[in-house]
């Protein structure tokens, strides 16, 4: 698939990553490990556990990449699955991280449009995304591509010595079931 370019964003394009990704993916995710608590993760990447998660992120699971007209990775994206049971199989969990200082200029909404259309196109039924409590740039950033809150998994996480919550938000794909037909704006928005 060729990449593809941002509506209204046209410096911008996603594209599937690649092993080649993986010093640029690490470097922006790292960051969040040390410094932040989007991320529960508290060791930071080595360069091997990054290249297996490139691996294991491919079909239906895939990581992303949004790069500028000259080629520099801004972010990054990802699909997972929402859980191992076979039941869980026809849901996903989305995960979206841009370089701390490409943020507010339309990076996380292009790779969140584009993990939604791949969603769509792989024929999930519900996207999934696990945000920490307070987070309101991805709050809002889910909000703004139709997804709503699900529930909050309170105090189940633990870093920097606070109890954090978990604000599950999803958003339904399948036609006709209903939170999708009620989300007229978003449906709208990512087809412009
Ligand atoms: C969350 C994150 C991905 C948002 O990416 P971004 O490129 O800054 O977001 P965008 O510029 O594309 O903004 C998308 C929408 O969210 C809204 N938004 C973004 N940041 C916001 C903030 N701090 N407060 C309120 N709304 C915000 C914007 O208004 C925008 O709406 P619009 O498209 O209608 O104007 C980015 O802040 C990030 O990478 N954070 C660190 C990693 C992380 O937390 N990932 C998510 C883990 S759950």
């Amino acid at each position: 698939m060729p990449p593809k370019r941002a509506p209204g964003a046209s410096a911008l394009a996603v594209r599937l990553a690649t092993d080649a990704d993986a010093d640029a993916i690490r470097a922006i995710y790292n960051r969040e490990v040390v410094g932040s608590t989007v991320t529960f993760d508290l060791v930071p990447r080595e360069r091997d556990e990054q290249v297996a998660w490139l691996a294991a992120h491919d079909g239906a699971h895939p990581a992303t990449v949004a790069t500028t007209a000259g080629g520099e990775v801004v972010g990054f994206g990802s699909l997972s699955p929402w859980r191992d049971r076979p039941a869980y199989s026809t849901s996903v969990e989305d995960s979206v991280y841009v370089r701390d200082d490409q943020r507010g200029q339309g990076v996380g909404r292009v790779l969140l449009v584009d993990l939604v259309e791949r969603a769509t196109a792989h024929g999930f039924h519900a996207v999934f995304a696990r945000v920490v409590g307070g987070h309101e740039a991805s709050i809002a950033l889910h909000v703004k591509l139709g997804f709503e809150v699900a529930g909050v998994e309170r105090e189940v996480g633990r870093k920097f010595g606070r109890w954090l919550d978990v604000v599950v938000m999803e958003r339904i794909l399948s036609e006709g079931s209903g939170l999708a037909a009620d989300l007229p704006s978003a449906r709208t928005r990512l087809l412009t």
